[in-house]
C-alpha cells in the first residue's frame, strides 16, 4: 500500500525571526530573536546587554561596540568609512569589531554570535 502524501501546500510564514546569541563579558550566552530589519543595538538592549548606545545610532559614540564572532563577520555588510573611524575610538577593538547600531538583522545572519566587550569608551561629542 503506497504511503499517503498530503498535497496541501505548506503555509509559509511571512518572515522568520532572526536569532542572535550574545556572549556577555562574563562568558554567559544569552539568545534573543527579532524581526528582520531590526537593529542589533536595539535587540541587544532588549536582551539586557549593557550597551549604552548613547548617540542612538548616529555614529557619534562607540558605546554600542560589539565583537562579532569571526565566522559571522564576513557575512555582514561591510562597515562604512564613518563606522571605521568611530571604531578607531572604541576601547578593546578587535579585527571583528563593529558598531551594533549599524548592523541590521537579516535572514543571512540568522544565528549570529556577538560578544559584549567588558570595556567601552564614550567618545560622544557635544
Ligand atoms: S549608538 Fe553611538 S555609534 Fe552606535
Amino acid at each position: 500500500m503506497p504511503a499517503r502524501v498530503s498535497m496541501r501546500p505548506l503555509r509559509r510564514r511571512e518572515f522568520e525571526l532572526v536569532k542572535v546569541c550574545f556572549v556577555t563579558s562574563e562568558g554567559e550566552k544569552v539568545t534573543a530573536e527579532a524581526e528582520p530589519g531590526s537593529w542589533l543595538l536595539d535587540v541587544a538592549q532588549g536582551a539586557g546587554m549593557p550597551l549604552e548606545g548613547t548617540c542612538e545610532g548616529q555614529m557619534a559614540c562607540s558605546t554600542c561596540h560589539v565583537i562579532v564572532a569571526s565566522e559571522w563577520f564576513g557575512k555582514l555588510v561591510p562597515a562604512s568609512a564613518d563606522e571605521e573611524d568611530m571604531l578607531d575610538l572604541a576601547a578593546g577593538v578587535t579585527q571583528t569589531s563593529r558598531l551594533s547600531c549599524q548592523i541590521e538583522l537579516t535572514e543571512a545572519i540568522d544565528g549570529i554570535e556577538v560578544q559584549i566587550p567588558n570595556i567601552s569608551n564614550d567618545m560622544q561629542i557635544g
